[in-house]
């Protein structure tokens, strides 16, 4: 089965770049208003590039297309029924092309209920791909745990954007391994204070609450981070020795061109495709073969001729998470690389920061 996907630009920035092409000229900075105007009133929906022969480790094969939506990743919160038209567009247009599932990328998976309301408006099921963006970002995680050597019991980690899709998922499965939990949430909601009690009456672990971005990242050494805001974590304010595992996109750790190397910035839910000893893939600006979770899961449903929403709506099931994950591990497509702002993080400098955490 063939599969499509649908993006958008990261950032104004990568928008008002791209959109010369499509008669939207290059517009200065200080102009964001009307370019946002502008492409709402436009409404682009272009290709972006096509995946023609994806094989995975045991030789199943697969294609797709991958669509762009050109909106500013705030105007699909901001504008959700305009957005939620254009990924209708969309994914007309790919089921016109053959494809028999759509997996929605970055925010447009968080559009409409994540991906409820698209799904029951068109004819082909829609997945977010948020089960195989947890599982990678928990195995990365791992990694991370298993070469400091510290015991999971051991450990309180900080999960940034609570109660989001994503945030929910990673703090269950964290609890189940004992991990003690400081949640940031804008709010003090009534879901959250149950969430709290659940975890209480059912495992060991201790969970806290702040509504404050910089008190939760004093609190614990390691930070997961996936809000739908972006740009909200400056790295250089991070404590020495602090990991921050951010799985947002737009990305939560903003970009500064002078790195530190006493804090570790990784990527979080991204996976690799088997090369199978041909030519790296090519896709858009991406680092060879990393490909964003929500993407993989979109070609392992594909790989498996499974047409269905497999991952929608908040509440993620622990089981499918799991279940996504050996999917991965039989096609070869598994979070193997540690990454920060796409670029491998070399071993030496990986090492080096162990020592840095294991001292703080
Ligand atoms: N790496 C990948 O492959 C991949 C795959 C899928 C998704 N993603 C990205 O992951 C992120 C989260 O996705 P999701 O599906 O979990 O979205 P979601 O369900 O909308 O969750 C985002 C959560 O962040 C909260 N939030 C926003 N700004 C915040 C702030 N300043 N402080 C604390 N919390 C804040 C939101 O709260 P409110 O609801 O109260 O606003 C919401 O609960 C998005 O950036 C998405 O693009 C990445």
């Amino acid at each position: 089965m063939d599969f499509g996907f649908i993006m958008h630009p990261r950032s104004l920035s990568e928008l008002r770049i791209m959109l010369p092409p499509y008669g939207i000229p290059f517009l200065p900075l200080g102009t964001s208003d009307i370019l946002k105007e502008l492409c709402l009133k436009k409404g682009l929906v272009k290709d972006l590039f096509d995946l023609k022969n994806v094989v995975s480790e045991n030789g199943t094969r697969c294609a797709g297309k991958v669509l762009c939506v050109y909106l500013a990743p705030e105007q699909f919160l901001e504008n959700q029924g305009a957005a939620l038209e254009l990924l209708k567009v969309a994914s007309d247009r790919l089921k016109d092309w053959g494809a028999g599932v759509i997996g929605l990328g970055g925010l447009t998976g968080v559009v409409g209920s994540r991906g409820k309301e698209l799904n029951e408006q068109i004819s082909i099921p829609v997945t977010s791909g948020n089960c195989f963006t947890v599982h990678s970002t928990i195995k990365v995680f791992e990694r991370i745990v298993n070469e400091t050597g510290f015991d999971f019991s051991d450990l309180k980690v900080t999960i940034v954007g609570f109660p989001g899709s994503i945030s929910l998922a990673v703090s269950q499965i964290l609890a189940k391994k004992g991990v003690n939990l400081v949640l940031v949430s804008k709010r003090e909601t009534s879901f959250l204070k149950q969430f709290v009690s659940l975890i209480k009456d059912t495992t060991d672990v201790d969970v806290e609450f702040t509504n404050s971005l910089s008190d939760g990242l004093k609190m614990s050494k390691i930070i997961f981070t996936a809000t739908s805001t972006g740009s909200i974590i400056d790295p250089d304010l991070l404590d020495k020795g602090t990991v921050v595992i951010d799985i947002a996109q737009p990305r939560d750790v903003i970009e500064k061109k002078k790195k530190r190397e006493d804090v570790l910035i990784v990527d979080g839910g991204i996976v690799t495709l088997p090369s199978n000893g041909r030519k790296k893939y090519k896709m858009f600006d991406w680092n060879g073969n990393d490909i964003p979770g929500c993407l993989g899961e979109t070609i392992l449903l594909a790989l498996e001729d499974r047409s269905e929403p497999f991952s929608i709506g908040r509440k993620l099931p622990i089981e499918k998470i799991e279940e996504i994950g050996v999917l991965g591990k039989k096609h070869g497509i598994v979070a193997d690389n540690l990454i920060s702002f796409k670029k491998p993080i070399s071993n030496e400098s990986f090492q080096k920061f162990v020592e840095i955490f294991k001292s703080n």
